[in-house]
């Protein structure tokens, strides 16, 4: 079997590692992959950037790629999906009308909201004065949102009327995020307790992760500027055996067949960012149509079956033949960043990577190699996984690991776990 990643990040690192487990997987490409990937046994980066779907259509073509699984969203939003089903190329993920979900904020809330999918109340402005007379009557804090694609910085949570006011007016106004921020959600601050709810999905059936919950705040004690994501873990604990059925109940079900009603059927990862109230209900706070990063490093590292496999019977409308088994024991990743991120940060510094072992393995993110040498290329660089017995000995084994990485320019919270503990 041969594979194709898209991408060039932990998560993709992780999704090439995990596929190339398996004797049935002769070789995995990563395009445009990162060091980590490099460096694998049956595992090769290709030098197509992971937008550039033509030549990404002629790999696969030329190359004879049994199933093409997509890391990230920007491809999907783009329709790398509908191009290769053109082609009659199997891959793995949303159509572009499906990757609105992710796409669009205020595409995903009117879904929601016309769904009766349980989220937060919310209104969608494309003008400054009547998106602040909101605000003032909804009282705060509230949450402003750019509507499209932003890399995870187009989310304000305003704790006053003047950061709100100035959220509003750098979106709509100030073309702080361009197209992206041309319209604003606007939607009620929820409280609780976030967790990651990541499915496979055929069009019909659904194929449920291991839960995992990832940190977003780029310090301890979820302070600071929020991240793409600095550490998860899985399974978590917080997603409860009633917790689990109230999100597939009331949220995954009823959005699988209402995208199928609507003529837009899913097929691929969905993720349902999830709040979790005091009362154990669920309100999905955004959906990405793609697998998490940093979620994907510990998931992969408890998952026991071959994803090639089962994205392949996915994308045959088979997933309902499939299932998964996962590792009883906990995974934990800790992400290693460069200081300053998410703001400005170095590249090229040098760095050393411990071997891994059977229970840990640092997966790469923003890495290159050059005559030999691994050189950090990107705000977040590394993500130290480990498994462990329950979450606290994943936790020691993963910061061990952190300790065993050369580099000095690194930066990582060192609480990554606390809510599970
Ligand atoms: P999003 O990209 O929509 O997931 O937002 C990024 C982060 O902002 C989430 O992971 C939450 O921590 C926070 N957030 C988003 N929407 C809300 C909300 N309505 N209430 C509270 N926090 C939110
Ligand atoms: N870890 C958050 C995300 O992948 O969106």
């Amino acid at each position: 079997m041969k594979v194709l990643i898209i991408g060039s990040g932990g998560r993709e690192h992780a999704l090439a590692w995990q596929c190339a487990q398996f004797d049935e997987v002769g070789q995995v490409f990563v395009a445009p992959g990162n060091a980590g990937s490099a460096l694998e046994n049956k595992i090769y980066n290709i030098q197509i950037e992971s937008e550039d779907i033509p030549g990404l259509i002629k790999f696969a073509q030329s190359e004879l790629i049994d199933i093409t699984i997509v890391g990230p969203e920007a491809p999907l939003v783009l329709g790398i999906v509908d191009e290769f089903q053109d082609k009659n190329l199997p891959i793995f993920g949303p159509s572009k009308l499906a990757s609105q979900l992710e796409g669009s904020k205020a595409f995903c809330k009117d879904f929601l909201a016309r769904n009766n999918i349980p989220t937060a109340y919310y209104e969608v402005f494309t003008k400054t004065l009547p998106a602040i007379e909101y605000v003032k009557e909804k009282g705060l804090p509230i949450v402003i949102k750019a509507d499209g694609l932003a890399a995870g910085k187009g989310v304000i949570i305003a704790n006053t009327l003047s950061e709100a006011t100035s959220a509003i007016n750098d979106m709509l106004d100030g073309n702080r995020f361009g197209e992206a921020g041309s319209r604003v959600v606007i939607e009620e601050f929820l409280r609780g307790e976030e967790a990651s709810f990541i499915v496979m999905v055929d069009g019909n059936n659904i194929l449920p992760m291991a839960t995992s919950q990832d940190h977003k705040a780029r310090d301890n004690d979820d302070k600071g500027p929020n991240t793409g994501g600095m550490g998860a873990y899985s399974p978590a604990p917080v997603v409860s055996e009633l917790i689990f059925k109230d999100a597939m109940e009331n949220v995954i079900k009823p959005t699988v067949s209402a995208m199928k009603k609507e003529g837009m059927p899913y097929t691929g990862f969905l993720y349902a960012g999830l709040m979790i109230d005091h009362n154990e209900k669920v309100k999905v706070l955004e959906y990405n149509c793609r697998f998490g990063d940093p979620e994907t490093q510990p998931i992969m590292m408890r998952l026991k079956t071959n994803l090639a496999k089962l994205c392949m019977a996915a994308t045959k409308g088979n997933l309902d033949l499939e299932s998964a088994d996962w590792d009883e024991k906990t995974a934990l990743g800790v992400v290693m960043a460069a200081n300053g991120y998410p703001n400005s940060y170095q590249k090229g510094e040098t760095i050393t990577i411990p071997d891994a072992s059977s229970e840990s393995k640092v997966f790469h993110a923003g890495t290159k190699l050059e005559d030999g040498n691994i050189l950090t290329n990107g705000g977040r660089v590394l993500c130290a996984t480990s498994l462990g017995l329950n979450l606290e000995e994943a936790q020691e084994k993963a910061y061990n690991l952190v300790n065993k990485v050369n580099w000095d320019g690194s930066y990582y919270r060192t609480d990554i776990g606390f809510k599970g503990l």
